[in-house]
């Protein structure tokens, strides 16, 4: 199909998702077939998870659609005999109230038929994005993180979704690790971290890259030896290959409150902050047998 020809029924197509985002099952019959030319609609039913801090939002090529539910069904215009269509599907996931899984697909289809887009469950060949919302951990606790995973002189800290830098400037600055490295996707917490650092005097120790960390390379983490992370499950479970690929043996893993699939924590310690919350923190050690390619399957 040229790109012109895509282009110019994506804005009926477009409309159509608006229309039919409430329309009745009938409705839906009636928009399937043109009588007076030999046109048919496809119908692209798409299959989400059911249990969700709030209705998945779904796109279909950039249009925001207005159906809700597990189950949603989608009618095309009618579409030219023979020629095959290709859509992008995304859907905007998010199991808790801080995390927001970016699920795509790409679907090929022809006129009249009818196909299945199943979002329910995560593929490893396409990788969802995944983004978790900023929320601080108290110095204090970042403290007892650091004796957890026993950080010293020798260590170069780094903390994957970075927030304002309060884990690897504590760890440099009170801990006397040699090294932070802090990377985080939202550019004002990259320029509040970059601030921080220099008021607390030790920028020439920290180091802070705006980036996707599910983008990252081997080569990106090469001096790191010791990770602290306060993401979320569905994150972990999804960096958790490249950090098996990427980490030495020897560097200590440390998380706040989230793990890491079926990978068992070698110690987990629940601590009281001087806010009186608890807060459970968990320690992992790689130590080379990781890298077997096993992938944890249990979370969508
Ligand atoms: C829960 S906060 C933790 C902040 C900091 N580590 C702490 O413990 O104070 C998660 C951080 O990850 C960042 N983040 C979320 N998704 C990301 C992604 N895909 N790539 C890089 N950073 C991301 C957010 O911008 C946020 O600053």
């Amino acid at each position: 199909m040229s790109s012109t020809h895509l282009r110019a029924w994506l804005a009926a197509f477009a409309m159509l998702i608006g229309l039919i985002g409430s329309a009745s099952a009938q409705d839906k019959a009636d928009a399937k077939a043109d009588p007076k030319t030999d046109k048919k609609a496809a119908t692209i039913k798409i299959l989400l998870p059911e249990t969700l801090y709030k209705p998945a939002e779904v796109r279909i090529e950039g249009v925001l659609t207005k159906q809700s539910g597990a189950e949603r069904s989608f009618v095309t215009p009618p579409l030219d005999a023979g020629k095959v269509y290709i859509y992008k599907v995304e859907a905007v996931i998010e199991p808790n109230n801080y995390t927001k899984i970016i699920r795509t697909r790409e679907v090929n289809f022809k006129a009249g038929e009818e196909l299945t887009v199943d979002l329910r469950k995560k593929d490893d060949k396409i990788a969802d994005d995944v983004r978790i919302r900023w929320v601080p951990t108290p110095k204090d606790i970042v403290k007892k993180m650091g004796e957890l995973a026993k950080i010293g002189k020798e260590d170069v800290v780094c903390d994957l979704g970075c927030g304002d830098a309060v884990m690897i400037i504590t760890a440099v600055k009170e801990m006397g690790a040699k090294k932070g490295i802090g990377i985080d996707i939202d550019p004002k917490r990259v320029s509040e971290a970059k601030e921080n650092a220099k008021t607390s005097g030790i920028a020439d120790k920290i180091e802070i890259r705006e980036g996707n960390i599910l983008k990252l390379d081997a080569k990106d983490l090469a001096d790191v030896n010791v990770m602290m992370l306060y993401l979320g499950d569905e994150m972990n479970i999804r960096l958790r290959p490249m950090l098996w690929n990427a980490l030495k043996p020897g560097t200590r893993i440390v998380s706040h409150r989230f793990i890491m699939g079926d990978w068992k924590p070698e110690k987990t310690i629940t601590v009281k902050g001087e806010d009186n919350d608890e807060y459970t923190l968990h320690v992992w050690t790689i130590t080379g047998k990781e890298k077997d390619g096993k992938f944890d399957k249990k979370v969508d």
